[in-house]
């Protein structure tokens, strides 16, 4: 019965999480299609006409990162990790290297084109980029040294990370909901948008942080199970 429930609560998540998602991935392809059409910079200011490494680093930064936030959910499934090893060990390193390919064309473009909410916001998103970047070398350099809690910690926090810019938009959604826009300018320039230019990461590290040092501790029973 609780594995029945189990299960049910994480289809509901799945179900949950991918309906959310949808918009974001549709709004991530139409802007895709933007980059690559002869108007790019008539239509949206993320590009410029002279066609160079900006637009390009933008469109594949698009790409990957939404491979990336559509596909790390299933890399911590148990049911996926334990009965399909493989697939957990090929999808770990595919998580990896779009973890690496989004953080550095993330980091690409903000030097050459900055960002729409100005110094403080560019600062935090290549701040983004630095710890999403790490994360991924991390993963597997604890993976390559067979440093298995080293791995779970870092894979931990590349979740987090990989799953940021859905929190961002989330995080926008619902407090549009809440308070029509409270504090939020159309430049990104309000409260609201300068401390959600950490608010979608810096925590959810934090927590996750936490989380990685009472296991370390012992607190919430071992490390790491068996495969
Ligand atoms: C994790 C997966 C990620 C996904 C799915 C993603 C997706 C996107 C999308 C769809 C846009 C276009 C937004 C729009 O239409 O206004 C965008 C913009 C941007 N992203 Fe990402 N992103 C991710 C991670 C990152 C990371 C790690 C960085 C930091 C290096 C970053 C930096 C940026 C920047 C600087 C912009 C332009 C912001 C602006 O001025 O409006 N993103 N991203």
């Amino acid at each position: 019965m609780r594995k029945l429930t189990s299960r049910m609560m994480t289809g509901l998540v799945l179900v949950l999480f991918y309906l959310t998602l949808l918009p974001f991935v549709a709004h991530g392809l139409g802007m895709v299609g933007i980059g690559l059409s002869q108007d790019a910079a008539g239509q949206s200011y993320l590009f410029s006409d002279r066609r160079d490494v900006g637009n390009a680093a933008m469109i594949l930064h698009i790409l990957t990162g939404m491979l990336l936030v559509t596909l790390v959910l299933l890399q911590l499934l148990r049911g996926l990790r334990s009965r399909f090893t493989r697939f957990h060990r090929m999808l770990g390193r595919l998580l990896v290297a779009l973890a690496l390919i989004t953080g550095l064309a993330g980091m690409t473009y903000i030097p050459l084109r900055g960002t729409i909410g100005g110094p403080l916001m560019s600062a935090a998103f290549f701040l983004y980029g630095l710890c999403l970047f790490t994360a991924g070398l991390m993963v597997a350099r604890m993976a390559l040294v067979r440093d298995r809690a080293g791995h779970w910690a870092w894979g931990l926090r590349l979740f987090w990370l990989a799953l940021g810019s859905w929190l961002y938009r989330l995080h926008y959604t619902i407090w549009y909901l809440l308070t029509g826009g409270l504090g939020s300018r159309p430049d990104f320039s309000g409260p609201f948008d300068l401390i959600q230019s950490f608010a979608f990461f810096v925590p959810y590290l934090l927590i996750a942080q936490i989380w990685i040092a009472r296991r370390r501790s012992g607190h919430q029973g071992p490390l790491v199970t068996a495969p």
